[in-house]
């Protein structure tokens, strides 16, 4: 059987998903490596580096699509709506494409898929359980963002993050506060943290203040009555009721803070409007809102997404693509994410899509021209 990568399509998309050394793991598995030349460049992987490791290189895209049984990507047609057009010309019925897809927000992509007569396994789909942990890309990629967030606020920050003690006077630390306590916002608050910040962290979910207090950060959540989560783990949409009193928390703790990280989430739906325009007039100048969610509308109603923002002295910064900005250990992570999938899915060199397995038929959106999530 041959897996096929071809190079990523999408505007400044810079990860590859397989880097070389996951190669020995998948010809292993029995599996031919094909890839287009060029695909790990921008990530650092030069395409010498995939010939010694064992993968086969072609100048042709088309050459990949018409002769691997699995396509693996980055962002898939869902997630490349306007430029990876093109590649559903070039899929064939029955073939496997697996990567991220945006299945929530791109329904229609995934139908186009499935009239292709394509299996597609969205990745954003996996189900957050302990036996899925090691093919959980969502995760891998929340890590490294919430990490270049933290980056991105000490750099924009124009003040120290670390108590200062010099002959020139003590400073106090920078206080810092993270919105949303899941993937993103606790590795946020742990590289906060090693950077001498004083972390406060607010999430709608109180079963994470033992995780926020494990990583250096006082909670400021809602109590165990007010608990927000559903059945699976994730929060729910809030009340008018709940979310007033959200923001009236919120305004208490980000007016005293130099800078706020914003992570809440709830699958498939808008982001949270958590930071209201009154909160950003009653922040100090200078201060910093890195907001994460900008890619599904933004947790401030201020950020516009990919841009910065300048409200009564406060920077808005609203990043995309953040595992992209750090290409080699995101292609890394998500290379070694999709080889356990792929291991996952395999019995003796074939492919088995068993359905009734919970992470399989997590994460298979279309299969046999029709849409099976
Ligand atoms: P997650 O699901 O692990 O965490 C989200 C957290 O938000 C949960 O703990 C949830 O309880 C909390 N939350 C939901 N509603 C809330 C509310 N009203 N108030 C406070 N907390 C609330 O998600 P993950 O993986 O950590 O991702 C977080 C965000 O970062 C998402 O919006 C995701 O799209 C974004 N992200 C952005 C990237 C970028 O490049 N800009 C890259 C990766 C993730």
């Amino acid at each position: 059987m041959i897996v096929g990568i071809p190079s990523e399509t999408f505007p400044s998309e810079r990860r590859v998903a397989v880097v070389p050394s996951v190669i020995q793991s998948l010809k292993k598995a029995q599996l031919e490596v094909l890839i287009q030349a060029g695909a790990g460049e921008a990530a650092g992987f030069r395409d010498t580096t995939y010939i010694e490791s064992g993968a086969r290189i072609t100048e042709s895209r088309a050459e990949i699509f018409s002769s691997a049984d699995v396509i693996l990507q980055v962002r898939t047609f869902g997630a490349n709506v306007e430029v990876g057009r093109v590649d559903l010309e070039l899929m064939r019925p029955k073939q496997i494409v697996i990567g991220l897809s945006e299945p929530l927000s791109e329904p229609k992509a995934a139908l186009e898929l499935a009239e292709c007569g394509i299996t597609a396994c969205s990745l954003e789909l996996m189900p957050r359980i302990t036996r899925a942990q090691s093919m959980d890309v969502l995760s891998s990629m929340s890590s490294l963002a919430g990490y270049k967030s933290a980056i991105m606020a000490a750099n924009t920050l124009e003040k120290y993050f670390p108590m200062m003690m010099t002959a020139a006077g003590t400073y106090a630390p920078a206080k810092g506060l993270v919105l949303g306590a899941g993937v993103a916002g606790l590795q946020a608050i742990a590289t906060c943290k090693r950077l001498g910040a004083v972390m406060q962290a607010f999430d709608v979910r109180p079963v994470v203040k033992e995780q926020v207090e494990s990583v250096g950060a006082t909670f400021v959540g809602l109590t165990e009555e007010e608990n927000m989560e559903d059945t699976g783990g994730y929060a729910k949409e809030m009340t008018e009721e709940s979310q007033n009193k959200e923001r009236d928390l919120i305004q208490y703790y980000a007016k005293d803070a130099d800078f706020v990280i914003t992570t809440a989430l709830i699958p498939g739906r808008p982001a949270p409007k958590l930071i209201t325009k009154e909160m950003i007039q009653a922040m100090k100048p200078g201060s910093v809102i890195i907001d994460m969610a900008a890619e599904s509308g933004g947790n401030c109603v201020l950020t516009k997404p990919g841009e910065k923002v300048m409200e009564n002295g406060v920077t808005i910064l609203g990043p995309l693509n953040l595992p992209s900005t750090m290409p080699i250990h995101a292609s890394q992570m998500y290379s070694k994410n999709v080889v356990n999938l792929l291991e996952h899915i395999m019995n003796d060199g074939e492919l088995v899509l068993d359905l009734n397995d919970v992470i399989t038929s997590g994460c298979c959106i279309t299969h046999k021209g029709e849409l099976v999530s």
